[in-house]
């Protein structure tokens, strides 16, 4: 079985709900404490065992990738004054070199089209999807409890997690094949975005999928589905009747950042559990409440 060494993260989207923050800035740039939102979902991957990042980015993005690269008056700066705290924190986020690539969604078709337009730098191999505006508390972090799986299955997985039946709408919704025992299991169907009477179940995708590069295949044929975007979840769902596909049911708490309160609640979590910054913000906080 091929290991999972790389991870496509598309970065492509306008952050429309999160408008004007994003007006002039890209979403994935919102600050999560003291580091911005890409930062995260990089290093979780990096962590977890991933050795090369793909960003699939688009217009108005570029500040993304000098946030990935040296910045060497600011870096020569801080080592003059002797601020070498300050610069490893900095440094801290820079990949090793060649171990993250960009490539340009060239027009906003959806997520399964941004994945698509990865397939050549992944090549013939099993991969990673993670997207940013996921952010998920936990440790270990949520791809790397999927990794480990992986290495037990094979096949495909993806992220999933119950939420309430009235928001069915605003996911990519799964069908367990059998009763669920465990936190992995086998899945018969999913669907995007369902309206609630009609979801298969209250599972929702969230954000963190190990795929075969089979999908590339799918995706090429992929019509437009749910809001006239092409679709992973109907690629996926495609790829199902080929291959093994597992949910799994990570444990840890995500933080939708691509809207105001989820990153807001993001911000609280990870806030509190900060080692510099949670006891005086859990007083300031009870000072509030
Ligand atoms: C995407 C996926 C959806 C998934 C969601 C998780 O939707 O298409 O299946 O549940 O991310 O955040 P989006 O939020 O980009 O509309």
């Amino acid at each position: 079985m091929k290991p999972v060494r790389k991870v496509i993260i598309p970065v492509a989207g306008h952050g429309t709900r999160v408008l004007p923050a994003t007006k002039s800035i890209p979403k994935e740039l919102l600050p999560l404490v003291d580091r911005p939102l890409i930062d995260y979902v990089v290093r979780e991957a990096f962590d977890a065992g991933i050795e090369h990042v793909i960003l699939v980015t688009g217009r108005g993005k570029g500040a993304i990738e000098d946030y990935f690269d040296h910045a060497f008056e600011l870096e020569t700066g801080l080592e003059a004054k002797n601020k070498s705290d300050i610069l490893a924190r900095v440094r801290k986020s820079i990949p090793k070199a060649g171990s993250i690539s960009y490539t340009r969604q060239q027009a906003p078709l959806g997520l399964g089209h941004a994945v698509w337009c990865a397939r050549d730098i992944i090549g013939d191999e099993p991969f990673a999807v993670s997207l940013p505006d996921v952010v998920i508390d936990g440790a270990p972090s949520a791809l790397a409890q999927m990794v480990g799986e992986y290495e037990k299955t094979g096949g495909n997985i993806i992220a999933v997690e119950e939420v309430p039946i009235e928001d069915t709408n605003k996911y990519g919704v799964v069908a367990a094949k059998a009763e669920r025992a465990g936190r992995s299991f086998e899945i018969s169907a999913m669907v995007e975005k369902p309206d609630p009477a009609k979801a298969p179940s209250n599972l929702a995708i969230t954000g963190r999928y190990i795929l075969q590069p089979e999908i590339f295949g799918l995706l090429e044929k992929t019509a437009r589905g749910a809001g006239g975007e092409i679709q992973l979840t109907d690629a996926m769902d495609a790829l199902m009747a080929q291959q093994a596909f597992y949910a799994y049911e990570y444990e840890g708490v995500s933080h939708d950042c691509g809207s105001t309160l989820g990153w807001l609640t993001a911000n609280a979590a990870l806030a509190l559990n900060n080692p510099e910054l949670g006891a005086a913000y859990k007083e300031f906080l009870k000072s509030r409440l």
